[in-house]
């Protein structure tokens, strides 16, 4: 991989002893009654950090949280996090009210190893990537250690400036992360499939015109499905569809025409006449549907069939549930395509490479992440991966190596 990883900064420095190195971390976690309700980003961390504290380093950890927008506020204060952190680190961890200047110095003079610093974007300088500001970051360390891929396709200061003003290597998640994703989409093994769920093909229109020109069978599933059956003409009664999104779901049918990509849209579906907790649903053909029903799942025999399609494929690409699966019974559809793939998966028959927003959440319902090839930590950087664009955290790292 054309990166700079932590065996470059054992071979470029030998021994970290009184090095510090500053990190960046995503630890935008999210919150629940003032408690972490989830520690995978915490933890993510924890293997670059070993490897950097077993050669005697210092580390300063750079995260956001939320978004402050460059202003001072206290329920977006990393000091939420230094306690959880300490626990799933088994280290304490110091802090630095700032991330800049005297703060920085101050929890430096202290005794621990591990110090995290003050949300970055309590300075307008991080989003705006500014120099000055970036320059401010890279001054209190020796090396800078990017760990953060669901940040990367931020161009800011902690993520892009700063590897201006310092040595800037490639952290164990970050690199965990392309390597999987390279081998989904960069180079993969073929049959490709993808599968695009969620609600809305608006949200997603970018994803889908990368993808249908790079995957061999395009499985589109959610809410989205039902605009793309309205443009082949099929009534959708009371279901969620982007009417006007018509055409352009025409046009990437079209497209996958030329490129040979085979689109698959559910051929049954559970439809509802309300998204409500196990009300009575019926399971239907998708030329029945009444003009007073919503569709609210895959139908089995479609599942069924989409599970021979991924029998016949190297590698998968996930992102978005296929029905509205956080209103039982409507998560029947994902868990099942879930299983199967994770079935596959184990086989190592599939690499199968999800992520993104509500998907992780579908997969953890489905009792199928442990299973899965790779499940990535990011929501936005893995869809704009998804469009194929270049994520300016990722090319940064690029150009070090380079
Ligand atoms: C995320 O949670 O996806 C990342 O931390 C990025 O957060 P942002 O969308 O506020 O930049």
């Amino acid at each position: 991989m054309p990166f700079l990883s932590l065996n470059d900064i054992a071979r470029a420095f030998g021994s970290l002893e009184g090095k510090t190195v500053l990190v960046r971390a995503d630890l935008n976690v999210p919150m629940r009654d003032g408690r972490v309700s989830d520690e995978t980003r915490l933890r993510s961390i924890e293997p670059t950090i070993a490897v950097l504290r077993a050669q005697g380093a210092r580390v300063l950890l750079l995260t956001h949280f939320g978004r402050p927008e460059g202003k001072l506020v206290d329920e977006f204060s990393l000091k939420h996090i230094v306690e959880p952190l300490a626990v799933v680190l088994g280290e304490p961890i110091g802090f630095a009210t700032d991330c800049v200047g005297d703060a920085v110095s101050a929890a430096l003079a202290g005794p621990e190893q591990i110090i995290l610093l003050e949300n970055l974007r309590f300075h307008p300088g991080e989003e705006a990537d500014d120099d000055a500001f970036a320059k401010a970051l890279a001054k209190h360390g020796d090396i800078y250690v990017n760990d953060a891929f669901s940040a990367a396709h931020r161009a800011h200061a902690s993520t892009h400036g700063i590897t201006k003003h310092i040595p800037s290597f490639c952290g164990l998640g970050m690199l965990r992360e392309l390597d999987a994703l390279t081998r989904a989409l960069g180079d993969p093994k073929r049959p490709v499939a993808a599968i695009v769920g969620g609600s809305k093909v608006s949200t997603k229109l970018d994803v889908l015109t990368n993808l249908v020109q790079r995957v061999d069978h395009l499985i589109i599933g959610g809410g989205m499905a039902n605009t793309f059956l309205f443009a082949k003409g099929i009534g959708v009664g009371a279901s969620l569809c982007e009417t006007s999104l018509s055409e352009t779901a025409q046009s990437i049918l079209a497209r996958a025409e030329e490129t040979g990509t085979t689109v698959h849209l559910p051929y049954d579906v559970v439809v509802a006449k309300a998204l409500k907790p196990n009300i009575a649903t019926r399971t239907i053909n998708i030329h029945d549907v009444a003009d007073d029903d919503m569709i609210l799942d895959v139908g089995p025999s479609s599942v069924e069939a989409l599970g021979d399609v991924l029998k016949t494929c190297r590698t998968l690409i996930w992102n978005g549930p296929l029905g509205a699966f956080e209103t039982p019974p409507f998560d029947q559809g994902t868990v099942a395509l879930a299983q199967t793939a994770a079935a596959l998966g184990a086989g190592g028959d599939l690499l199968s490479v999800a992520g993104g927003g509500d998907t992780v959440a579908a997969l953890a319902h489905a009792g199928v992440v442990e299973r899965f090839g790779h499940v990535s930590t990011a929501g936005g950087a893995f869809l704009e991966w998804m469009e194929g664009r270049e994520l300016p955290g990722v090319k940064a790292l690029e150009e070090q190596a380079a």
